[in-house]
């Protein structure tokens, strides 16, 4: 008995170590080893033994993360050594006077340079982590830098921070600082979920990653995508200190800590600047927010003969970047239409420099934001710019409302052409009715119209269509067949001759193919395989018009909403006036005729297409197989008639297979589709 209990034991442990070393890979280092399954597997393994045997489970078990019941509020730390603060360089003048000052403490001679480490400030909130004999035994806030927050439980959920240390030479006594942050790519989920549900969305990513440390039940804290990056020691007992920060930088990663990759030590304050100019360049594409660089003197021993003045140490400074958020006023809202005859809001700011550039327009997104936001004309508002170059109205500073702010009215009609403003059911997007109709969307609609896979109108391009419309040549597509070569030979760069090859070139336009006129008429999610599908269903285009709800739904990969914009589009009487102008002008082609069995060899077929494709892309052997009349599927079932399965195909391939279903490899499908030319 005792035998066995030794035995599970070791199992418990070894399943704890690699687990344990797995999360270091994943979370710390970015270099999994290992699928998530089979790590999810051990994690099961570790988890039924724990249930069994109680008396084996220790704090350091990743199965420990995520802690008991919620707290009644969180208790105080008293910090044995004071978190401090930086003092901040706000030009190239300020940080030079911080490196002479060092200098002249050092007494150190004018050809004699400093060595620094410089890295990114990161934007989130300082956390200090103590570790008794490796083991993490306490998480706590900054609070005002003497006494903080307790919040353990929450950091432990925090998967880049290790519950337990590795490696050599790890002290007694160890209480590492850093940030915890939440990378850009966590706040933007977070917040679409705060959204989704009805909740107000966080303002920025270090908001976010203090409210979710805040939570007194940390299963919330551990629902966040939160991150920490160790960046310098506060109590270190029992073990011996590196001699430089840099190394100290070097041990922490060693023992498990997570440090930011843009870490450089440099010589001298010229190269501090240099790097400063480098990271601000990349700040854009960063992962997550930086709003600066701090920069600290490397020697250890040095740091200890700066010391500190009142709440910052003498040997260290932050240099900030151009802020990313700014406050505004916001004077009007406009509308937009744009292609699709979306009306997208438009806030009008009192011009402002933020994140490196002034903005004096924002969008809005739709009329859901602005309720969201709870925004009033006049108010003063939060511009946020930062990573992605479009700016964003963050907030709204509500103590700042002015009485005469007035509510954002969403118009009933296009401000473009008048028509009737709809929004379908479930969508957040306004649209304009007027479809083809409407000038806004004239010239995209025309444009569409004369692309290479719909009327392929060879010379007319997108700045001819603009220029066209601008004169109030045309207006609509139907017009370009009225067009002659006298009327558009003063255009200018247009000489006779290419006035000539292009009204040539709409004249043999005229001619084409139900599939290809449907796919130019620009319907809401009707694309070229849409078109298609839609030509071979139904054979002509007065049965696409006639075609009730019902009927358009009994076809393959029609759904109810694309079913709901066909008959919308052709419901409205200008619409169908313009393709009536259209065929009067002689665009034609020839009806399908849709009792003909041989043009469909596949009708009644389900396909899957699985793995790597090599030759022809996925979409095009989708759309052949459609073409041929087959249906093509997502999974395999007993249903399933035929399989293509490429370089790496995996389950789909293996049940194809117990359930005796073809399967081609892509030499042998590209015959077969050779064969039914
Ligand atoms: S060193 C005594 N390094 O900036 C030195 N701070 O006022 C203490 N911060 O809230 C800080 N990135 O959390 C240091 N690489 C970095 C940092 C950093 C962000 C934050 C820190 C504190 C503020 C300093």
């Amino acid at each position: 008995m005792a035998q066995i209990l030794e035995q599970v034991r070791a199992e418990y442990e070894q399943l704890k170590d690699e687990l344990n070393q797995h999360n270091h890979r994943y979370y710390v280092l970015d270099e999994p080893t290992i699928p998530d399954s089979e790590y999810d597997r051990s994690m099961r393994r570790l988890q039924d033994i724990e249930q069994q045997h109680p008396e084996l489970l220790s704090d350091d078990s990743p199965s420990q993360r995520v802690g008991g019941a919620a707290l009644p509020s969180f208790s105080q730390v008293s910090h044995a050594v004071p978190m401090l603060s930086l003092d901040n360089a706000f030009s190239e003048e300020e940080l030079e006077a911080f490196d002479r000052r060092i200098s002249d403490r050092l007494n150190y001679k004018d050809d004699q340079q400093i060595d620094y480490v410089c890295e990114p400030k990161l934007d989130g909130v300082a956390v200090s982590l103590l570790y008794n004999q490796g083991l993490l035994v306490r998480g706590a806030t900054r609070g005002d830098g003497k006494v903080g927050e307790d919040i353990t439980a929450n950091v432990r959920t925090i998967n880049s921070i290790p519950l337990r240390l590795n490696g050599d030479g790890i002290p007694e006594l160890l209480e590492v600082r850093g940030e915890i942050y939440l990378p850009r790519g966590g706040f933007d989920k977070i917040n679409a979920a705060a959204i989704a549900k009805g909740d107000k969305p966080f303002v920025n990513p270090r908001n976010a990653a203090a409210g979710s440390l805040r939570q007194l039940d940390s299963k919330i804290t551990a629902s966040r995508p939160l991150e920490m990056c160790a960046y310098s020691v506060g109590q270190f007992q029992g073990g011996e200190t590196p001699d430089s920060h840099l190394n100290m930088l070097k041990a922490l990663g060693s023992w498990g800590f997570k440090i930011n990759t843009y870490v450089e030590a440099v010589q001298g304050i010229a190269a501090c600047e240099a790097y400063y100019e480098r990271m601000q360049k990349r700040r854009d594409q960063l992962p997550y927010d930086i709003d600066g660089i701090v920069y600290k003197v490397n020697d250890l021993g040095l740091q200890q003969r700066l010391g500190f003045v009142a709440k910052a140490p003498r040997w260290a400074i932050a240099r900030k970047f151009p802020a990313q958020e700014e406050m505004t006023q916001l004077v009007d809202v406009e509308f937009q239409v744009g292609r699709t005859g979306a009306l997208t809001p438009v806030a009008r700011l009192a011009p402002v420099f933020v994140g490196g550039v002034t903005v004096s327009n924002a969008t809005l997104h739709n009329g859901d934001e602005i309720a969201r936001l709870g925004l009033c004309i006049g108010d003063t508002v939060i511009i946020r710019r930062a990573g992605d170059v479009i700016p964003k109205v963050a907030a709204v500073v509500l103590d700042r409302r002015p009485e005469n702010a007035q509510p954002i009215v969403f118009p009933e009609n296009c401000p473009v052409c008048q028509s009737s403003v709809r929004r379908v059911e479930g969508e957040a997007v306004a649209r304009c009715s007027g479809g083809l109709f409407c000038g806004a969307q004239s010239k995209e609609a025309i444009k569409h119209f004369a692309s290479r896979k719909a009327m392929d109108i060879d010379g007319l391009g997108d700045k001819l269509v603009e220029l066209l419309v601008d004169r109030g040549l045309i207006y609509s597509p139907a017009d370009l067949y009225e067009l002659s070569a006298t009327k558009i030979a003063d255009l200018e760069r247009m000489g006779e001759k290419s006035a000539q090859n292009l009204i040539d070139s709409i004249a043999v336009s005229r001619q084409t193919t139900l599939a290809k006129f449907l796919f130019a008429l620009g319907i809401r999610e009707v694309g070229e395989a849409t078109g298609q599908t839609l030509a071979r269903n139904f054979g002509s285009l007065e049965a696409i018009i006639e075609a009730e709800q019902d009927a358009l739904l009994e076809v393959d990969d029609i759904g109810p909403v694309v079913a709901y914009y066909i008959r919308d589009f052709f419901r409205n009487p200008d619409n169908l006036s313009i393709i009536n102008a259209l065929r009067e002008s002689g665009v034609s082609w020839d009806d399908i005729d849709i009792t003909a069995q041989d043009s469909q060899p596949l009708k009644g077929q389900t396909w899957v297409l699985t793995g790597g494709m090599e030759i022809m892309s996925r979409a095009e052997a989708k759309d052949r197989l459609q073409e041929l009349g087959a249906k093509v599927a997502g999974s395999v079932s007993a249903k399933t008639s035929q399989v293509v399965a490429g370089p790496g195909a995996g389950s789909k391939l293996t049940k194809a297979q117990s359930l005796d279903i073809p399967v081609f490899d892509e030499e042998q499908f590209l015959a077969f589709l050779e064969g039914h030319k």
